[in-house]
Formats: C-alpha cells, structure tokens, sequence
C-alpha cells in the first residue's frame, strides 16, 4: 500500500535582518506537524528557505561593500544554523538563488506570458531619484522621500503585470467550495471584503530599477520581482519546471502553507491566481498564524527583552523555548512574549509539573524495587481514572495537532501531567512502602506512573524532541517509537529505570532577569519586531525620548519656487532665533492658512536641504486618506518652545 503523503511548508525567510523569536515560531509550528505526521506514518516533506532578491538586499549589500550574492550567502549559513540549533526537521532547505528555482520561474513567467496571463505595462509612482526608488503615497507621505526627506515626483517605469484581475470571481468561488481553505476562517472575510470586492489590480511582476533578481526571459533589462519570485518556491522545491518532477508529482498539492498573517493576502490572492493561470491544483489549506509581539514595557526590571533565539536556547535548552511558543500562544491568535513568562512557563510546566513526575518516579522505583518493577502488581482504587484519562489526552492531542490547535494540545497534554502527579499523592507510594503486604499495589502505582510518563513522552515528542527521549532514556524504553504507542496503556511489560539529569532545573527568576537585563543593554539591541501596525516596530521609551518635540509658532510661510510640493515655514521655536523648515505640504494649504498656527516641529531631525532650502526639522502632520494630508495643530495657548513627550 502506498504510504500517506503529507507537504507542509514554512515562509521562506529574508535574510536581511537577524532572525528573532518571532520567525522562529513560524518554523517551530511547522517542525511539530512534520514531527506529528512522520510519527503516524505519513512520508512528509517539510520546506523551508530563504527569499533573498530584491532591491533591499542589493542595497544592504552594497552597503556592506559585497555582491549581494556574498551578502546573502553568509546570513543564509547564519539561518540554517539557527534551524539545526532549534531542531528543525525539514526536508528542503530552497534558497531562492538555487539555479533549478530560477530557471523554473523563468519557465513559468513564460507560461504566464505566452498564454496571454503576463503583459507588458508600466508601473506608476512617486519616484525619488537620488535614491532610485519607487514608493506609495502612503510611504511618501507629504511628498518627501521617506529614506532621504527629499521631494519625490510621480514617474513611470516600463513592467511586465500579472492579469491578477481576471481572477478575482475563481478565487471567490473557490474560496467558497473549499472552506478550510483559509484559516482561521475569519481571515477568508476579511479576504474578500478588503481585497477582492474593492477590486483586484493587476500584479506588477518586474522592474528595470535594480538588477538583483531573475531575468525575465522575453526581457533581460527587467528581473522578476518579488512574489512571483517567492511564492513559486513551494513548488519548484519540488522539482517543478525541472526535468525530474517525482516530488512535484508526489507531494502537490500542498497540504498547509504556514505563515505569519501578515503575508495572508499573498498566500490566498495571488499564490492561487498564479497556479490557476498554470492550471495546478491549489494548496489545500493556507494558515496564518498570529504574531509573537513583545509587552508593552510591563516588565520593569528590564531594558529590554532578549529576543535572540540562539541567546534564549543557550541559556534555557531547545525544548523549552518551542515548548513556550506552542503553549503560551493560542496558534491564530497574537501573543506577548517576555522574558518574564518564559521563565515562569519553564518553572511551572516544566521543572515543577513535567521534570518532577519523571524525577520523583524514577527515584521511587529505584528506591523500592532497586530500578525495575516485579512483574506482580494489584489495581488500587484510582488506576483506572488515570488509565482513561491518558487514553483520551492522547486522543485529544491527536485532533488538535492535526488542527494546528496546538496550545490546546498542550493544556491536555498537561492535563495529564497534572492528574499523574495527583495519583502519587493519590496512592502515597512511600506509605504503601512501609508495609510489606502493599508491595503488589506499590509495583502497580509505579508501573501506571511509568506507562502514563510513556504516553507523555509521545504526546510531546513534536513540540519537545530531546526532553521526550531523555525522558523515554530514564524509563528504559525503546527511541523509536510512533504516535500509535500512545493509545495502548500497558504496553511494556515492564520497566528498568535509570536516573538521569535533572530535565528542566528551576530558574532564579530575579537573578536571572538582572543577567538578562546585562545581556540586552538597552531596547535599541533587541531586533524590531512586527506589529499591529504592518511595517511599525515598537520601539523603548529611550529611543522615543532621543526625538525632540517642540510647539513651533508659523510666523512666516512661503512657496519654494523650485518645487511645487514645499513650503518654506518660519518658526518661532521659543529660542529667540527664528527657524526655517520646508514641509511638503503646498498641495494642501496655502500660506495664509497657516501663519500664527501652532504646530508640533521635531526639532531635533539633522537638517537637510530640500530644492536650495536648508530645512532644520520637520513639522508633524496626518496621512488622513491616500492622497490627504492634515498639520497638527496645537492649541493656541501653548506656549512656543514647550516640550510635547
Ligand atoms: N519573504 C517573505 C515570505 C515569502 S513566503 C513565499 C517574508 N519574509 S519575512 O522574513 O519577513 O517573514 C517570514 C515570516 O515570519 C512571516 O510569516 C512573518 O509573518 C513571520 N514573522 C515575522 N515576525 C513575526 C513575529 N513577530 N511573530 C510571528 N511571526 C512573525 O515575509
């Protein structure tokens, strides 16, 4: 019989910045259902890599004063170290530069091309041309250029677009003869409703402004760009467009995208508007997990918390850092991460409830029967409640793994952990001990102890790989085992115990934070993280307070003649020395609507001079809508100069 397949995948990463806690999620959620599925028999295939074109890296290689292929290719190394660290198991590591991947999206932009679904255009924007990049209103919001505060101007640019367009009514039907298809389920509406009723736009998929990337084949002046490039790697890992397709043929289609959900949309419009322009089948589910966000300062005693997975499993061990992710966080929802709660999780559910079972357990049998349980044993009175409760956890873990409910798996999983060490106070083994005609029950309570640890050492050997065979090594049972093993309760006959390491010693919460503390240094050393706000990482009260905010009375204001968008502003800043700023807000009102205003100035923004005017600061206004912008105003009796934090 051919054996179950089962594709899962994880984004593939940008190896621009340093990978924090909150990608490690992502690829240790996908690491627990490959481990889940190898563990029932499922042949699996389990991807993850790396996205590494794009004019950001061509920029931060040059930077760095390499190619960008040199760039990419030292902190590529830097992630699949973090994967062997964590325990990753994938199947596949794609790198986007793989020459089979690059030479398969050409064979696919040419499908698309040829068959009508990719078209020649041209993109339009607000261009900054000193810094050669393209950006939305939103970005250049008041018409300056977010990296250098220069003036930005609309300008065209030849592109090669996807007919996203045509797709939009096949999506929707889809979408509503597949549920599941996208989950949760709430972000299918929010699908619809945000993106495809408003109406889809066609997808730019090249540009001629930067060169790191893959030629598109009918144009050697442009290269793919982005997610025409990224997304196709989940099936040309499989060997699709080359000339051995076995996996592809095997494995596709895929059986979870996870992903972060902030990259949904992608996943949900254009991924499967580009297989249906290739006439592939769609994935059969796209999740989008939640974010792993960092608290809101709580945390007193801290700078900063310390983010860096490789720091954090050095300091606590592997296993339970993806134990915290899976539990702490309900799997579609947000999440905070501290410090603070690790340490308490790794107190609580692994030192006192999980490490002591196993430590006192072992301990008992070594002392009672000297390491291995008589084969004569008697019931006692709550065998069989902790009996039927292993066998049900085992049952629940099951559905909820296979649901991606894996927070709830592990609140069952503890569960049981819980009602096993209630049965030792249940049963007081050591005054059972005390009396030689109770050892036949003794031997019983120690066998059910052993058997329900079994079965949790196969409950958790997807989230905690190493913490179940050095438990399974304390037991004296076998490290091969399946998921099946978890659903016979009296399975081994009996049990020669051996006292290992103590599995998850207690940590000194105080004096473990004020070493933490040393280790960050300050916020500013923490990786930004991503936030409600797509694209706004949260920074600490100390890099707030670097940014001077000032009321600034309007006393002059005129047009710069060199450039439409700017006016020239002369504040009174409450220093006594009149202050120039130029701000690009000329589209939206007129000079004799601004003077005597009081406005927010940051005063303390590097000068910088816009078209021949020496602008010292910068005046804080609203992107109201797309192409609206709105001055705040101070209230008139503030005083110029007064400090606004
Ligand atoms: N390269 C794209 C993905 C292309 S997939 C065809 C990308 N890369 S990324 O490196 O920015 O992000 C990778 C994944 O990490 C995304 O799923 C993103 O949601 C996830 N996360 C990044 N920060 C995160 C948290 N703080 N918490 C949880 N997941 C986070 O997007």
């Amino acid at each position: 019989m051919q054996k179950k397949t089962y594709y899962i995948s994880t984004p593939i990463y940008y190896p621009s910045d340093k990978l924090h806690i909150g990608h490690t999620y992502s690829t240790v959620a996908a690491d627990a259902q490959a481990r889940y599925r190898r563990l029932n028999g499922y042949d699996t295939f389990f991807l993850t890599g790396t996205d590494e074109h794009g004019q950001k890296i061509e920029d931060k290689a040059r930077e760095a004063g390499e190619t960008p292929k040199e760039y990419v290719d030292k902190i590529v190394a830097g992630i699949k170290d973090l994967w062997k660290l964590m325990n990753i198991t994938n199947d596949k590591f794609i790198r986007t530069t793989d020459e089979q991947h690059e030479k398969a999206v050409q064979k696919i932009f040419q499908k698309m091309y040829d068959k009508g679904d990719i078209y020649k255009g041209c993109y339009e924007g607000l261009y900054c041309k000193p810094c050669e990049s393209f950006w939305t209103e939103t970005q250049a919001a008041g018409g300056l250029c977010p990296d250098c505060g220069r003036p930005v101007g609309k300008a065209k640019e030849e592109a090669y677009f996807f007919r996203l367009s045509k797709y939009a009514d096949r999506l929707v039907e889809y979408y509503e003869q597949h549920p599941g298809f996208i989950e949760p389920v709430s972000r299918q509406n929010e699908m619809i409703n945000n993106f495809i009723k408003p109406g889809l736009q066609d997808l730019c998929v090249s540009r001629s402004s930067f060169t790191w990337g893959i030629q598109v084949p009918v144009n050697p002046e442009h290269v793919i760009y982005v997610w025409l490039d990224a997304l196709t790697n989940y099936i040309t890992a499989l060997g699709y467009g080359s000339d051995n397709e076995e996996l592809f043929n095997k494995f596709w289609p895929c059986d979870v995208h996870l992903i972060g959900k902030d990259i949904i949309r992608f996943h949900t419009i254009y991924w499967p508007a580009f297989l249906m322009s290739l006439d592939l089948p769609l994935p059969k589910k796209v999740y989008g997990h939640g974010w792993v966000l960092l608290e809101g300062g709580k945390m007193s005693k801290s700078k900063g918390n310390v983010v860096d997975p490789v720091v954090l499993a050095d300091r606590y061990g592997v296993d339970a850092l993806r134990y915290y992710l899976l539990r702490e966080i309900a799997f579609g929802s947000d999440g905070v991460f501290s410090n603070e709660n690790l340490i308490n999780r790794i107190n609580s559910d692994l030192a006192n409830d999980l490490g002591n079972l196993v430590s006192r357990t072992v301990s008992m049998v070594e002392k009672y029967f000297g390491g291995t349980i008589p084969a004569e044993k008697e019931e006692t009175e709550f065998d069989q409640k902790l009996v039927s409760l292993a066998l049900e956890t085992s049952q629940k873990a099951q559905s909820d793994i296979e649901q991606l409910n894996y927070s709830v798996a592990l609140s069952e999983i503890w569960k049981l952990i819980s009602a096993t060490n209630k049965y030792i106070d249940e049963t007081v083994p050591w005054i059972l001990a005390k009396d030689e005609t109770k050892a036949g029950k003794l031997a019983a309570v120690m066998y059910n102890l052993c058997e329900s640890i079994r079965i949790i050492s196969v409950l958790i050997a997807p989230f905690m790989p190493e913490t179940s065979l050095k438990i399974r090594s304390q037991l004296g049972v076998n490290d091969d085992f399946i998921w099946d093993e978890s659903k016979t309760f009296g399975k081994e006959s009996t049990y020669t115990v051996k006292k290992g390491e103590i599995i998850f010693p207690r940590i000194d919460m105080e004096k473990e934070l004020s070493e933490l503390e040393k280790a960050s240094g300050s916020d500013d050393k923490a990786t930004p993280f991503k936030e409600e706000i797509e694209g706004v990482a949260k920074i600490g009260i100390d890099t707030f307070s670097l940014v001077d905010l000032r009321c600034a009375q309007i006393k002059e204001c005129v047009p710069v003649k060199k450039a439409k968008k700017l006016l020239q502003l002369t504040l009174d800043d409450g220093t006594g020395i009149d202050r120039t700023v130029a701000s690009g807000i000329a589209k939206w009102y007129k000079p004799e609507d601004l003077v005597g205003k009081k406005v927010i100035l940051v005063s303390n923004l590097k000068p910088a001079v816009l078209c021949g005017v020496e602008s010292k600061g910068m005046i804080l206004a609203a992107t109201a809508a797309e192409n609206d912008v709105k001055v705040v105003f101070l209230d008139e009796s503030v005083p110029a100069g007064s400090k606004i934090s």
